[in-house]
């Protein structure tokens, strides 16, 4: 097979940032997905919809000329969301869902929720108003090793909200574990999650080989082989609870070269050929188009895209750096090869 061609993927979780570096990245996703799920963990975070529709609109703004590419807006939930932002948020149709960071689980997640209990009215209010939650499923409590609080969230707090709240639909996000992907399995279609492409690519070992690798340093942290191989089958499955989202999360070259170094992998620019050498491994590229383009769309309730994007298999260079407003950014494989390269989408 020398070109694969896909109904257009959809990106269901991504950071673009703000100002002149999100200026330097967005057409990076703009080039491979007709939508994303853009997060809202800016500094301070977007958590209104008047906020949202500006910062859409500055991403909207930020597109070369002629080129189309929808964002869906993610407000971030605090424990002092109030009652009528979620509503206004239910009645725009640019908002696709509210995020739930834990406090001090992440980037900028220091105005996230700091107890699940705190957020009972407001989980209440997205039930009824069907608006979506999407998680990040990390518990923060410290005395709980880094690698296993996916899973302690999932029996701690995911299990039992899923039952408190039977209509909530729920998104656990970049899910890296085992235990996550069984329980998302074991739920019914309103439960979902997505899988970055470099919990499909790599294992914990990436973060240490020959030295320290700050550049392969997300949360959640990458897992042991078997949790790797467990996401791999799930993506690969065509099961529709799971879709794709790359979390692609950029940081200046400077901010992950450093003693304490910012989490996220910046896969934008790769995406789609990096999802497509996973697939390639599992023998799988056939089940590509249903992760990529349309398990997302299809349980968020909107139509699939129109539209194509081939991959064409060729041998090529990643960039050792890109531009990321006044700094560089590392992309993820910086300076390897791929096999796979992604022409622009139509439609
Ligand atoms: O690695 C990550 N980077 N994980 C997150 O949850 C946030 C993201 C970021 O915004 O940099
Ligand atoms: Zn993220």
């Amino acid at each position: 097979m020398d070109s694969i061609t896909l109904a257009t993927p959809d990106d269901w979780h991504l950071h673009l940032r703000d100002g002149a570096a999100m200026a330097d990245i967005v057409d990076h996703s703009a080039r491979q997905f007709g939508r994303a799920v853009v997060m809202p963990n800016l500094k301070p975070p977007v958590t209104t919809t008047a906020a949202a529709l500006e910062y859409r609109g500055r991403i909207l703004a930020a597109l070369p000329e002629g080129a189309r590419f929808e964002p869906l807006m993610a407000l971030y939930l605090t424990d002092a969301t109030p009652a009528e932002e979620i509503r206004r948020a239910a009645e725009a149709p640019e908002i696709i869902g509210f995020k739930l960071y834990p406090a001090g689980a992440t980037t900028h997640s220091e105005a996230g929720v700091t107890g699940i209990e705190k957020i009972h009215w407001a989980l209440e209010a997205l039930e009824r108003h069907g608006v979506p939650l999407l998680v990040h499923g990390e518990v923060t409590d410290p005395d709980v090793d880094i690698f296993d609080r996916e899973a302690r969230f999932i029996e701690s707090v995911l299990e039992p909200l899923v039952r408190r709240f039977p209509a909530l639909r729920i998104v656990l996000e970049h899910v890296t574990t085992k235990e996550g992907v069984e329980f998302v399995q074991s739920c019914g279609p309103r439960v979902g999650a997505t899988i970055t492409a470099h919990h499909l690519l790599y294992n914990r070992n990436a973060l240490l080989t020959g030295g320290i690798r700050p550049h392969h340093y997300c949360l959640p942290v990458l897992k042991r082989e078997s949790h790797r191989q467990a996401l791999v089958a799930a993506a690969t499955s065509g099961d529709a609870h799971f879709f794709l989202g790359t979390d692609s999360a950029p940081h200046a070259r400077p901010q992950k070269e450093s003693a304490c170094g910012c989490a996220g992998c910046y896969t934008a620019l790769t995406a789609m050929e990096l999802y497509a050498l996973a697939f390639e491994r599992a023998g799988a590229l056939h089940m590509l188009e249903r992760f990529a383009s349309h398990n997302g769309a299809d349980f968020y309730g909107i139509p699939r895209n129109g539209g194509t994007l081939t991959l064409h298999r060729t041998t090529w260079q990643v960039p050792e750096t890109l531009a990321f407003g006044p700094e560089r950014l590392v992309p993820a494989m910086a300076g390897e090869s791929l096999t796979w390269r992604a022409s622009r989408r139509s439609g």
